[in-house]
């Protein structure tokens, strides 16, 4: 049995409210959140998990008051300057998914010299999805197909059936394993348009803990509650313990 989730995706929520406790300015949890990044994927390279998501920035959020989103952009700058370092010392690949042309050319930049400097490094998968929502990902993934079929169209070709699998090579998330296990802090119990097709048989974890007080012992807790579920993918609970 997998013990250990090959994919692990993070909602990071709950910021504003830990915050909003304090009597602070919500961009102070955001800040705080910082701590909890750096404690996660930690914790991630040390039990050897292959793949960590973190859900930063949803397409949605870009609603939020403009203080909030600008100090959330120079919030990821300075987080990406101060993980490089890490990233490269701990052989971390990293790579941010979503729709990036709604960034500004600054940030852009240095994602993408943040992907490509990690880009040879062969331990932990880092990806952020940023500016990212579950229907956008569907969305553009359904018009590159549509491209691919005017195109036969255009050569007199007619095209095999569409399959998931095929679907899968056309999402932003081509070549990542599906979330094993989805972690949304804050008690929230939704899926808030994140990852939607990929998710179809990931296993839910609602801690209450708000993000910037998520820890090492809140992961671990987190991995041990994935270990007692049973997932069937479908079959009965005989069937599987019978194989
Ligand atoms: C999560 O914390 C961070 C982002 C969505 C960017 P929130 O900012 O949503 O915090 P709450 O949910 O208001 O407490
Ligand atoms: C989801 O959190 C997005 C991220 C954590 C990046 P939100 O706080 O934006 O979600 P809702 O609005 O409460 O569903
Ligand atoms: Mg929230």
């Amino acid at each position: 049995m997998n013990r250990i989730p090959r994919h692990v995706s993070i909602i990071m929520d709950g910021n504003g409210r830990w915050a909003k406790a304090r009597g602070m300015e919500r961009l102070y949890g955001h800040k705080e959140g910082s701590e909890s990044v750096r404690a996660t994927i930690e914790f991630a390279a040390e039990n050897r998990i292959e793949y960590l998501s973190l859900f930063a920035f949803s397409e949605e959020n870009w609603n939020r008051p403009e203080d909030e989103v600008n100090g959330l952009m120079q919030l990821m700058v300075d987080a990406i300057a101060a993980e490089t370092a890490t990233i490269m010392k701990n052989n971390i690949k990293f790579r941010a998914i979503g729709d990036l042309s709604k960034l500004s050319e600054d940030i852009a930049k240095k994602i993408y010299n943040a992907e490509e400097m990690s880009s040879h490094n062969t331990g932990l998968n880092l990806i952020i999805f940023l500016s990212y929502a579950g229907k956008w990902d569907i969305l553009q993934a359904a018009e590159k197909y549509s491209e691919e079929v005017l195109r036969a169209y255009q050569d007199g070709r007619t095209l095999p059936k569409l399959t998931a699998d095929h679907f899968n090579s056309l999402l932003s998330t081509k070549g990542i394993p599906d979330p094993d296990l989805i972690i949304r802090t804050s008690g929230e119990q939704r899926i808030s348009n994140y990852l939607l097709w990929q998710s179809a048989y990931s296993e839910f974890y609602f801690p209450e803990v708000l993000w910037p007080d998520f820890r090492k012992t809140h992961f671990q807790q987190a991995l041990d509650i994935f270990a007692q579920r049973e997932r069937r993918f479908g079959k009965t609970g005989d069937q599987l313990n019978n194989s």
